[in-house]
């Protein structure tokens, strides 16, 4: 099969022959319709973020199941499924208590780029080839833990579907499930990109009154208006944090979200929030970062400021429900997809997420 592969940071991605082999147990293999272009495969290609290498990347995906291994019960053959870079085990503590996205059931083979029997499904040529996140999705095929996909309807495209693999789900969850915004809230996202134009059409989606937007780009804030936001800051021009208090009357937000992972822009998140308020960080910040706040505004203004990972998903019941709200004319996923590759186009692909030149690129199988 065609795959992109990472063969070491700071490489364009290679188109090679991949061969993949047959799910073993508990695994399902996967024929892959369409892999959305996000941030956090840049990170890895730029080193920012470990994964074994080489490795096929890719951890925005859906397709259909080709064929399962032995003791699979919940798919089979010919269903449609969206794949997750967070499985789940369905029984441990954080899984009973409906925070499945904080399970441990995939830290091992996030960390070692392997499946659960501590082997790899991909060689090329003599040479293993990793697994990345539980997913490889920029391959015309994987193989992934049953526990790794969600079966879902027919009748929603698969590159639409796809997105809702990391993008939408975790913009859409930060809003419900981590904030629980309620209807008539002031809300504040700083960057526009593929995560954060979901949390502006979560808000939307739950009846926000104010949606304010900051990104440095304008085509990021044009886009951003398509999914509802309803006032727009460009942050290379104004104060984000005055900006903000001047359209809610030198109050703050009732919620801010951190779509990018900066500890500059978390703090601004923070004090752009209105007493009582809580900002939340959605964006993956470098491992080694800190930030400094001032305790007393916690204390003085009961502030919280809290994390949010994957949208604090339950994804069984989550992204069946977002296809649900795409049919219904609710949640816009059509929108979000700016351009389609081919796989021979996944560098170029990149190029255009590094340039902010699209809401989401998806390579199409
Ligand atoms: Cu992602």
């Amino acid at each position: 099969m065609k795959a992109a592969v990472l063969h070491q940071v700071n490489s364009p991605l290679a188109i090679e022959e991949v061969q993949v082999d047959a799910p073993k147990h508990g695994e399902v293999l996967v024929r892959m319709a369409a892999s959305g272009v996000c941030h956090s495969d840049l990170h890895v290609i730029k080193g920012d973020l470990a994964a074994p290498l080489p490795a096929i990347l890719g951890h925005e995906g859906a397709g259909v199941v080709e064929a399962v291994g032995d003791g699979v019960t919940t798919v089979r053959p010919g269903d449609h499924v969206i794949l997750l870079f967070r499985a789940s085990c369905g029984r441990c503590r954080y899984c009973s208590l409906g925070r499945p996205a904080l399970c441990g059931f995939g830290t091992q083979i996030r960390w070692s780029g392997r499946l659960a029997d501590g082997t790899s499904r991909f060689r090329l040529g003599g040479q293993e080839i990793k697994h990345f996140a539980g997913v490889s999705s920029f391959a015309e095929y994987t193989v992934v833990p049953e526990q790794g996909v969600v079966p879902i309807r027919k009748d929603v495209p698969l590159d639409r579907a796809a997105l809702v693999g990391c993008g939408v789900m975790t913009g859409i969850g930060a809003v419900v499930n981590a904030a629980k915004v309620e209807a008539g809230s002031s809300v504040l996202v700083i960057g526009a990109g593929g995560v954060g134009l979901n949390v502006v059409q979560g808000a939307n989606l739950v009846s926000a009154e104010k949606i304010i937007v900051a990104d440095v780009r304008d085509n990021k804030l044009e886009m951003a208006r398509t999914f509802g936001a309803t006032h727009c800051i460009n942050a290379a021009q104004h104060d984000v944090v005055e900006a903000v208090k001047e359209l809610t009357d030198g109050e703050g937000v009732d919620y801010a979200f951190e779509v990018i992972g900066n500890p500059n822009t978390i703090r601004q998140a923070f004090d752009a929030t209105r007493k009582g308020g809580t900002a939340i960080i959605v964006g993956l910040a470098p491992m080694q970062a800190e930030m400094s706040l001032r305790p007393a505004d916690f204390m003085l203004q009961e502030k919280t400021l809290k994390g949010t990972l994957y949208g604090s998903a339950r994804p069984r019941v989550d992204m069946p429900r977002i296809l649900d709200l795409y049919l219904a004319g609710k949640v816009k996923l059509d929108e979000l997809i700016t351009r389609r590759y081919s796989i021979e186009g996944i560098n170029d692909a990149f190029q255009a997420l590094e340039r902010g030149e699209v809401a989401r690129s998806v390579i199409v199988y």
